[in-house]
């Protein structure tokens, strides 16, 4: 099986906003992973989906894998624009809790780094995904049987706040790592700071705010359905992300 990963910099080129990239990216493809950025329920996401999932029937792409977040309808919104324009292709849609990995090098790496992660999440717990567990279903979907129409929601074993993620941190890393919640205008002025356009770090606070309102506390046992075995806890991957632990 040949594998070609689609970016804005490897040898496939892909970029969401150069949308003449995506019909070469696609041409000889069986299946595809379609993760957009920065989210699908940004503005412009339901009509980025109608293109894409068009140009995908027309090049004879038979099966698609799509990630979306858990807990957002506007999201599904684009997932069904998808759907729609991807005529006679199947379709499947995981959904995805907090990745555990935002810690380690995603938004709040830089925080962890600096010992103080600050973030509009309240005493509000998240199920936390590995996003190794996620790309093993994705995998799975796209190259086996039976998922054609599905939708797979995926959270870690176990909802837990940011401040025992922090302290979960510490214990893996030896070092001290404290958690404080930011009000949804303080984090925004925070990204801001950091040279994020207005429009975009206001539309990232509330969409934090509002996926992490307790809504998407509770846990799926999605990974377990598709793989057949449990997610990784958050201690695990601490473990193998700051102490030096095995990859499971
Ligand atoms: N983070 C979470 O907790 C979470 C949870 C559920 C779902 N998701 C979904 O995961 C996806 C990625 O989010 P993330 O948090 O992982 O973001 P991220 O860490 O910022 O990753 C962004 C990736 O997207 C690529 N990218 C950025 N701009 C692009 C563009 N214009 N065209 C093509 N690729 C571009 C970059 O790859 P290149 O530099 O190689 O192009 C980069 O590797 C989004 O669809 C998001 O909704 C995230």
């Amino acid at each position: 099986m040949t594998v070609r990963a689609g970016s804005r910099s490897g040898s496939t080129p892909f970029d969401w906003e150069a949308p003449e990239t995506w019909g070469p990216a696609l041409r000889g493809a069986d299946a595809a992973y379609v993760a957009y950025y920065p989210d699908l329920a940004a503005p412009g996401g339901v009509e980025a989906m109608e293109t894409f999932g068009r140009l995908a029937a027309e090049h004879g792409v038979r099966r698609l894998t799509v990630l979306s977040g858990r807990g957002e309808p506007e999201a599904v919104v684009a997932e069904e624009a998808l759907r729609a324009a991807a005529v006679g292709v199947e379709l499947t849609v995981v959904r995805a809790s907090f990745f555990a990995q935002n810690f380690s090098e995603g938004l709040l790496a830089e925080g962890v780094a600096e010992g103080v992660v600050v973030f509009p999440a309240g005493d509000t717990a998240e199920p936390f995904i590995d996003v190794d567990d996620l790309a093993d279903v994705v995998v799975e979907t796209l190259t086996t049987d039976g998922h054609a129409g599905r939708v797979h929601e995926l959270t870690g074993p176990r909802p837990i706040g940011f401040a025992e993620v922090a302290a979960e941190i510490s214990r893996a890393s030896g070092r001290p790592v404290a958690y404080r919640p930011a009000s949804r205008s303080e984090y925004a002025s925070m990204l801001t700071g950091f040279g994020l356009p207005a429009p975009e770090a206001g539309w990232l606070a509330a969409l934090f705010a509002t996926l992490l309102d307790g809504h998407n506390a509770s846990v799926t046992d999605g990974v377990k359905r598709v793989l057949g075995r449990e997610p990784r806890s958050f201690g695990a991957f601490a473990d193998a992300t700051w102490a030096g632990g095995e990859e499971a």
